[in-house]
């Protein structure tokens, strides 16, 4: 039976799922439930799937992120207790801005992030942004005309999105998939922001994904954690014993590593910024040469003619934490 409306090949995850073609049919929508449909979808098909006694019918998008995501047991935590803890802490601090909670000395907001971006810029055209979560930096994006996909582990999270963004002109896609495993062509992005994500994903094999989807001369934006940060910067550390309590995805990296592998595989570093404590990144107090310890990073990279596979550079505990 003929698909419609999206290409399977550029979806890896599906082939996790056990499902043939026999279990994959086709119905004509009508009018309005096609318009209905996620932009950058256009069709005015349905893809049906039937798997064992689970039968579903929903868009493609929706049925492609419901098979590559089944399997991955972070989503769990993404989608529901974070998701929860994340409106509230919003919700704390008043709605009304893209900021995620306006005046805590721990998450740093846009001005941060829009004196990041007007020092460094962006190249004309398309952004990904890994870990969009409800898309609070889109209005920053916006700003400088940038086309925006927002890709995020989390269905709750891009359910979010979607009810914001889904309209707007800027936005080419919103979509359910693991940084380890973006289902996109190889250099298909002109810049890539992951702010605040990193941290939660096995590094090495996300890194390798954004070197890929970057096309050579495009811009990439990340931020992380060191993994040797001050042995009394009590916050720092009662951060880093608080996620692993709450079961919450921590990697620190190697940043050292980090920088000689981008340095190697040819690409430049543009910009980066070492905020020695806890809370200095939200107050935007940076040193901007590379002296340990420091707590977190942001690296702004422009991507070389080519890239290889990073090696492992992060590990789940920092070595401030294992010389406790
Ligand atoms: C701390 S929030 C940051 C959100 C956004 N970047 C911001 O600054 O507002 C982390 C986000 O990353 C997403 N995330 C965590 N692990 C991920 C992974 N492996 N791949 C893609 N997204 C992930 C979470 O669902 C969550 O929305």
């Amino acid at each position: 039976m003929a698909r419609q409306g999206f290409n399977q090949a550029s979806y890896k995850g599906c082939a996790k799922a056990a499902i043939t073609t026999a279990d994959i049919g086709v119905k004509r929508l009508s009018s309005p439930e096609a318009m209905r449909m996620q932009a950058g979808q256009p069709s005015n098909f349905q893809l049906v799937v039937n798997v064992g006694d689970r039968a579903s019918s929903a868009s493609p998008q929706a049925c492609l992120e419901q098979l590559m995501t089944q399997d991955d047991p972070r989503k769990d935590y993404w989608n529901g207790q974070y998701l929860e803890y994340w409106r509230s802490r919003v919700a704390e601090a008043g709605a009304g801005t893209s900021d995620v909670v306006a005046g805590d000395p721990n998450t740093e907001g846009d001005e941060v992030y829009n004196r990041v971006f007007d020092r460094y810029g962006f190249e004309p055209g398309r952004l990904l942004e890994v870990g969009c979560a409800w898309g609070r930096m889109f209005p920053l994006y916006k700003a400088r005309n940038l086309k925006i996909t927002g890709l995020d582990i989390s269905e709750a999270m891009i359910g979010a999105a979607r009810e914001s963004w889904e309209a707007d002109d800027s936005i080419e896609g919103l979509v359910v998939s693991p940084a380890e495993e973006l289902p996109f062509p190889d250099e298909s992005f002109d810049n890539l922001a992951c702010l605040a994500v990193l941290d939660a994903t096995r590094q090495d094999e996300a890194l390798t994904e954004f070197l890929r989807v970057v096309r050579p001369g495009g811009r990439l934006y990340v931020t992380g954690k060191n993994d040797l940060y001050h042995a009394d910067d009590t916050e720092a550390l009662a951060a880093e014993i608080g996620a692993r309590k709450k079961n919450h995805p921590n990697f620190f990296t190697d940043t050292k590593e980090l920088l000689e592998v981008m340095s190697r595989q040819g690409h430049t570093l543009v910009g980066q910024h070492y905020f020695e404590r806890r809370g200095d990144f939200a107050a935007f107090h940076s040193i901007e040469t590379p002296r340990l310890p420091f707590y977190e990073y942001l690296l702004v990279f422009e991507r070389g003619e080519s890239y290889a596979r990073v090696p492992k550079i992060s590990a789940t505990h920092s070595k401030t934490f294992q010389n406790q």
